[in-house]
């Protein structure tokens, strides 16, 4: 599984076809940006406010004139209110009178009114923050779920299409792996990247920009640790780039080891391999563990670093700041919000610097299922021919390869007539099930042509013509879900009578009949619950029912006992009229057919009879006797 992160298109272009998706939400982008703006702001205003309730009601200085011997409140009276020893005076440095109750109480009362307004404002931003978070997160997860959503869809429809010469190249895992880890990639670019990413920008701007405006001279007094921070970010970006590689592969290797292993246990435990395998994977967890803990060292420092510098940067601004609030140039609420800014600051930062990851992972991702989608689509050649108006099959001096040059079919012809049942066989490898792979259109013949019904196959529409042959494998592959839906392949129109009748039809009833929900008894994915033949008689069931004019039976009885090889005989007898071709091991399978077709290394070197094949004492003949010295 190839799990790097390594990637051959830009990244702007696989942005641009991620937007081909987002953009249809484009109502809900537009929302969600908005919001996230918002909560930007909001977030801004938490200092300012604090700053206007020290600065303008706590540490205020009200001044007073003394106009005909009333106290008057002014902007810039002559006489301060100040406190000592609990008392209040009025003082312009020469003469100084003890103020009245009344004119105390009346100005601090007005400012525990304003203090209680900032205090409902505060209040009301906290609920708008609550609110726009809510939203903006909301509306981000809802877009990238959509989006992740309908990936994945076009994906798996994409799958379906592939030629299946793909899956003979691709491991399973791999193809399971895009569908559902790397979507799930993609949708935490939109989760965790998107939502914060997108926001932490705004709020850096908008700190810088509330910090310049409270105070140039501090702000660029602090300024020093802005290369501190890009450094260290730096410095910490190659390490945990390489660690995080690491940490991917290894989980990679992880997986690919327990899939293959998981699925080889009948041999691990046949053949006693237990203990050696656990050694085996000790390595492979082990080698998991130190990338892990390489990664959190890089994270260890980062942090503290971040903190450290952060930290630095506070000492500059108390140093610079209180130098300036006792200078009398600056207020103690201005130093406080920025003390504030200064905090809030360094948290988009970090966040901006630890999930740099997750958004190369996440284009890692995507490029790898665009990849998927770009593999060319099988042509079912839709709009063709529909009908096989007679069911015979001819090969004209086939050859075909599944990797160029290396020929499995040699110059092979031949003709079935409809009606006609034929048998086909030789060892193992000869090429038997290959025809049968160029019959049902699975792949192409390279050279020659395959005939249905005197029609060229590249003619047909494949999926109609794939309708009316019904391939029987010696593995018939079972869904989860009940026997009815097996044989109907889920199509709820065909209605469960039509299946029984059938399944009469095939023999079928009489192991049914075992089964105490019938039809409807469920069948797990691996199908231990029935046996190989009961399998191949659901899969004769399903071709009977979808109107198969041609039925191939590959190898179906290879692993039947001798009494189900009797009802699946049985069932075939019960399939007159259709032309029959049976792919077989066990030559007694086929000795009563029409015509024997004995095939070797590609190529078919004997026809005829049972008898005739038999009185020509070739290769026929020798299997047969091997066959029979052997039972
Ligand atoms: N999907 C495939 N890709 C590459 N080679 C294949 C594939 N399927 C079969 N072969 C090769 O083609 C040859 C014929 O295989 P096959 O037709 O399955 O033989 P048979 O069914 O007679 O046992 C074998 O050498 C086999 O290894
Ligand atoms: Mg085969």
């Amino acid at each position: 599984m190839d799990e790097t992160l390594e990637r051959t298109q830009k990244d702007w272009t696989i942005f641009l076809r991620l937007w081909k998706y987002i953009r249809r939400y484009w109502v809900v982008l537009v929302l969600s940006l908005v919001l996230m703006l918002a909560s930007a702001l909001l977030d801004l205003v938490p200092p300012l406010l604090v700053r206007n309730a020290i600065d303008r009601h706590m540490e205020k200085i009200h001044t007073f004139n003394l106009v005909d011997g009333q106290w008057v409140e002014a902007e810039d009276g002559d006489f301060e209110l100040v406190r000592r020893d609990g008392k209040y005076y009025l003082t312009n440095g020469e003469e100084e009178y003890e103020a009245e109750e009344s004119l105390v109480r009346s100005v601090k009362d007005r400012d525990y009114r304003q203090l209680l307004k900032l205090g409902f404002v505060f209040l009301i931003v906290l609920l708008a923050q609550f609110a726009t978070t809510y939203g903006h997160t909301y509306s981000t997860n809802y877009l990238g779920q959509r989006v992740v959503y309908d990936i994945r869809m076009d994906l798996y429809y994409h799958v379906l299409r592939i030629p299946l010469s793909f899956f003979d190249r691709t491991p399973t895992g791999k193809i399971a792996t895009r569908i559902a880890n790397d979507t799930q990639n993609l949708s935490e670019f939109f989760s965790s990247v998107i939502t914060s990413m997108v926001k932490d920008v705004f709020l850096i701007v908008g700190i810088l920009y509330m910090m310049f405006l409270l105070s140039t001279y501090l702000t660029l007094r602090s300024f020093f640790v802005i290369p501190l921070i890009v450094g260290a970010t730096l410095i910490f970006r190659t390490f945990d780039r390489r660690a995080y590689r690491l940490v991917r592969t290894r989980i990679a290797t992880l997986n690919a080891f327990l899939s293959e292993h998981i699925s080889g246990m009948n041999l691990i435990q046949i053949f006693n391999r237990q203990t050696h395998k656990h050694r085996e994977f000790k390595g492979v967890s082990g080698d998991l563990l130190k990338a892990q803990l390489q990664q959190m060292i890089v994270f260890a420092i980062f942090r503290p670093l971040m903190d450290m510098i952060y930290h630095v940067g506070l000492c500059a601004v108390i140093w610079f700041g209180g130098k300036a609030i006792l200078k009398g140039e600056l207020s103690f609420g201005v130093l406080y919000a920025f003390v504030a800014y200064v905090d809030m600051f360094f948290r988009p930062i970090r966040d901006i610097a630890e999930k740099y990851d997750i958004l190369q992972n996440a284009f890692a991702s995507a490029e790898k299922i665009f990849n998927l989608m770009d593999t060319p689509k099988e042509e079912l050649n839709e709009g063709g021919r529909e009908t096989v108006s007679e069911a015979s099959v001819e090969f004209e001096n086939v050859w075909f390869a599944y990797e160029n040059e290396k020929w499995v079919l040699k110059d092979v012809s031949f003709r079935i007539e409809e009606g006609e049942r034929v048998g086909f066989v030789g060892e193992t490898g000869a090429g038997k099930s290959s025809i049968i792979n160029l019959i049902s259109g699975l792949y192409r013949a390279q050279k020659g042509r395959v005939l249905i019904g005197g029609v060229p196959l590249e003619e047909y529409d494949l999926r109609a013509l794939r309708r009316q042959i019904a391939v029987v494998q010696q593995d018939v592959f079972l869904f989860s879900g009940t026997l009815l839906d097996n044989i109907r392949l889920f199509d709820p129109s065909v209605s469960p009578e039509v299946v029984k009748r059938v399944g009469k039809e095939v023999r079928l009833d009489h192991f049914v009949s075992k089964f105490s929900s019938g039809y409807m008894s469920n069948v797990l994915e691996r199908a231990s619950t029935l046996s190989a033949g009961e399998r191949q008689l659901v899969a004769l069931a399903r071709g009977k029912l979808f109107g198969a004019k041609i039925l191939v039976l590959d190898e179906a009885t290879a692993n039947v006992d001798v009494d189900t090889e009797f009802y699946i005989q049985q069932a075939l007898e019960a399939l007159k009229g259709i032309t029959l071709i049976v792919i077989a091991h066990r030559l007694a399978t086929v000795r009563n057919l029409d015509r024997i077709y004995v095939v070797h290394a590609g190529r078919i070197v004997e026809e005829g009879s049972h008898q005739q094949l038999m009185a020509k004492k070739g290769l026929y003949y020798e299997l047969y006797r091997v066959q029979y010295v052997e039972v």
